[in-house]
């Protein structure tokens, strides 16, 4: 399912990469797919896929009430045909957000789990009742984190640098991506060439991703160089004004309007590094747009509260 995608590819002239002699790129995944793009795509469709091919018609997973993934799930098991259940966190009269809104528009079985009960969604013995309660499901971790996801994502580093060499003549020397799981991260890791760098930007203050990428990648052969940086700015989901300022700024340079959970950190930190100057001059340097950008409608209280209605409605012509 995933051949058939071609990564569309910007170049971006920013005032502070224009002066650090730094070619930069945004690869945007967010346009690739009408109904929910981003990395959600090269995570999810492998294992629709593979549920498909076990005869599998339905699929389970797990999320906050403003889940990018629980929204794509329910999506993209819509148009497969297939059903779907999104086991959420939190109390059912989050099931009227928009983003839980659409997922039940589109067919997805909500349950509600107190905080306590969701802490054991990783437990196998958990698990193993559920799949006893929910035969011929297909039940896919928090985040989509699993390894056909990875093997997505190992795609999707194969992309960029396709399009990169037939754009622009050559192969990027880094890639940067948000980080919340890792697992997009670990995938376009083992995905880049041994030359390139791919470098990752934590999102949530949760130092324990540190050890779990390093388990999936340490000792690998001729993959990529890696790097990881803290990108929370205060916290997973703290929209200030201070990012929703660069977001209306990066919106007015370059016309892309970035999520206000994912993209929009690690490009904030990606440019304060640029001009650190712990980027190479001379470099070229693709960030990806993971997508997410539904989760703005779950914000918009908040974007008006802090930064006017007339910010609101800037973003809002960009949905
Ligand atoms: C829009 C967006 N970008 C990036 C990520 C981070 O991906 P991962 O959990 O694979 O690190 C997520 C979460 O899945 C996301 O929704």
């Amino acid at each position: 399912m995933l051949d058939q995608f071609n990564v569309p590819l910007e170049r971006l002239s920013l005032a502070v990469s224009d002066y650090a002699n730094i070619s930069l790129f945004m690869a945007r995944i967010d346009q690739i797919h009408p109904l929910a793009s981003g990395n959600k795509l090269y995570k999810l469709l492998p294992n629709i896929e593979f549920a498909q091919k076990q005869g599998i018609q339905q699929l389970l997973s797990f999320g906050g009430a403003f889940s990018n993934h629980i929204h794509a799930l329910a999506l993209y098991a819509q148009s497969e045909k297939m059903r779907s259940i999104g086991m959420i966190r939190g109390e059912a009269a989050y099931a009227n957000n928009p983003t839980l809104r659409i997922a039940k528009q589109a067919g997805m079985t909500l349950v509600f789990m107190d905080r306590v009960h969701y802490r054991q969604r990783h437990d196998q013995q958990f698990l193993a009742r559920l799949q006893q309660r929910y035969p011929q499901t297909l039940i896919i971790p928090e985040g989509g984190s699993n390894a056909l996801a990875r093997q997505g994502c190992r795609i999707l580093a194969q992309q960029i640098n396709q399009t990169c060499w037939q754009q622009e003549g050559m192969t990027p020397d880094v890639i940067t991506v948000a980080c919340g799981t890792g697992t997009t991260f670990v995938g376009l890791v083992e995905g880049a060439a041994s030359m390139q760098r791919v470098r990752a930007y934590l999102v949530v203050k949760d130092a324990s991703v540190y050890q779990t990428v390093n388990l999936l990648l340490v000792g690998q052969q001729g993959v990529a160089r890696y790097q990881m940086d803290a990108a929370d700015f205060g916290g997973y989901a703290k929209l200030d004004a201070t990012l929703i300022s660069f977001i209306l700024q990066f919106l007015e340079q370059t016309d892309i309007l970035l999520d206000p959970i994912y993209t929009s950190k690690m490009c904030q930190r990606v440019i304060q590094q640029i001009d650190q100057g712990m980027f190479s001059r001379g470099s070229s340097v693709v960030m990806v747009h993971s997508g997410g950008l539904q989760a703005w409608y779950g914000m918009k209280k908040r974007v008006v509260q802090t930064a006017g209605e007339a910010a609101w409605g800037k973003i809002k012509d960009y949905l």
